[in-house]
């Protein structure tokens, strides 16, 4: 059975009709236990941030704020949002890694018409995992998203690990001109060819961060959020020893990241639990070392002069499991799929050094447009899957591959190319079943897996969930060049 049937009736539907006919007059109790629906409206305009801390910045912006509010609700619960654009284009809003009903999905032509200016669209549904989300664009998201649409979606546990603090880090990349405003060369051909558009400065919700302030003893559920279009971070928190409990929003057996860094593509959620074991008064800087020569320091830790508790509590950090059906390996089908493209092997030496270098000047918010910058290259797509190259102005293509529906499917993917791809799937949450042929030690659910140049990575999962769905690189300027498909579930 799925678990994504024709939308239900929400409370206040039942409320009405119920009222309307008294032969339904059930005790509400028993007809809906205690679903909630939350009611958010987002409004999509043109505004000003303040992202550093000398100037504004112009953006388009949810409800005048970067990152837009964040969307809090109970799992189970339904979420209806009613979405006002007042942006000068189309627009919609996909909600990354939750698994809605096709038609709620927010892909432009795929699954909608897009939103016009000056028109609006309700999406609603129920949140059926609990965990950390956001929700961005989908129509021309390598421009929308880098203007500054998008925000957190969190979907709580019924019942959560217990913490003292419950934070949300949404990371922001920018492409600021000297001046301070958004350099406006959304999708050049350099950046769809190479890594992406990667900024130069960084914020956490929306602010070039500065002190972050921590007591000691206290523990701290962290919920980071990669919501830039090509930057990947690789956190080191200064001896802090994090665990992390989810992937995705999907809880993973808690463990201690791979040599203590906390790596996420673009799109991609980490969750983890942090006891601040650093002394009354001392600081910390955390720092990101993805990028080898051009680490920097992305927010210090600042402890109160007086400790919170002495020493760390032993709560549990495990979280409950959410409603995935699991993937039978026996049975399950196998697929093939090759990335190609982008430019290849000795010039990527180079070329990464060249717009690298565009970056190291990350927190210094002049000296951005370096020369490489804006090489011109031949134009034609850029990113093959399966040979195939998509055309992001038209969501609607055909689909690469067609899963039977409630299924098991392996997909096994090489990434024959010289980058790192984010890989994203809609509609489903995968287990990473191998990396290069070696088993995962966690089998994490994702719903989007990163790939390092020439990776071979297989993921599984039930396709439970009916329609056309989008697949494709995070990467939005590689997205935009070509790197996206469509899987069919039927
Ligand atoms: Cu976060 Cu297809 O998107
Ligand atoms: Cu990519």
């Amino acid at each position: 059975m799925s678990r994504f049937p024709a939308p239900t009736l929400t409370r206040r539907a039942f409320l009405a009709s119920a009222a309307a006919t008294t032969a339904a007059m059930l005790p509400l109790s028993t007809a809906l236990p205690g679903i909630a629906t939350r009611e958010i409206s987002l409004r999509a305009a043109q505004g000003r941030v303040r992202l550093v801390p000398h100037g504004e910045t112009a953006a388009w912006l949810y409800n005048d704020s970067v990152p837009g509010p964040e969307i809090r609700l109970r799992q189970g619960d339904r979420l209806r949002v009613a979405v006002d654009n007042a942006l000068p284009a189309e627009t919609t809003i996909h909600w990354h890694g939750v698994r809605v009903p096709n038609a709620m999905d927010g892909v432009p032509h795929l699954t909608q018409k897009p939103i016009g200016s000056g028109e609006s669209f309700v999406y609603e549904f129920e949140a059926v995992d609990a965990g950390t989300f956001w929700y961005h664009p989908h129509q021309r998201s390598f421009e929308q998203v880098a203007r500054g649409l998008y925000g957190p979606l969190i979907i709580e546990e019924r019942e959560p690990v217990r913490v003292d603090r419950d934070v949300t880090w949404m990371l922001g990349d920018w492409r600021l001109t000297k001046s301070g405003a958004l350099s406006e060369d959304f999708g050049n051909r350099h950046d769809i060819q190479h890594n992406g558009r990667v900024g130069n400065t960084v914020t956490i919700n929306g602010r070039v961060p500065g002190d972050f302030a921590v007591r000691r003893g206290e523990r701290i559920r962290l919920r980071l959020i990669n919501a830039a279009n090509a930057r990947i971070f690789s956190l080191d928190f200064a001896g802090h020893e994090p665990i992390v409990i989810a992937l995705d929003g999907q809880p993973v057996t808690p463990h201690a990241p791979d040599r203590g860094l906390v790596t996420l593509g673009p799109a991609m959620r980490v969750d983890l639990i942090i006891d601040m074991k650093g002394s009354a008064g001392s600081r910390a800087t955390v720092t990101d070392r993805f990028y080898r020569g051009l680490e920097f320091g992305l927010v210090d830790l600042v402890y109160d002069a007086t400790p919170f508790r002495d020493r760390a509590p032993d709560w549990p950090l495990a979280l409950p499991a959410n409603p995935i059906p699991e993937p039978d390996l026996r049975t399950a089908s196998r697929n093939e799929v090759v990335f190609n493209g982008g430019m290849m092997g000795e010039m990527v030496a180079q070329e990464m050094g060249e717009s690298m270098g565009a970056t190291g000047g990350m927190m210094d918010h002049g000296n951005m447009m370096a020369g490489g910058m804006m090489q011109m290259a031949s134009a034609g797509p850029a990113w093959f899957i399966n040979g195939v190259a998509a055309d992001e102005a038209s969501h609607a293509m055909k689909p690469i591959l067609t899963l039977a529906k409630d299924r098991s499917h392996v997909i096994a993917m090489t990434n024959a190319t010289a980058w790192h791809h984010p890989i994203h799937l809609h509609g489903h949450s995968f287990r990473v079943i191998s990396r290069n042929g070696q088993p995962t030690r966690h089998r994490e659910w994702q719903d989007t897996v990163l790939f390092s140049p020439r990776e071979k990575v297989e993921i599984a999962f039930v396709a439970d969930n009916p329609g056309d769905w989008m697949f494709h690189c995070h990467v939005l300027e590689h997205q935009a060049g070509g790197m996206m498909a469509v899987f069919r579930v039927a």
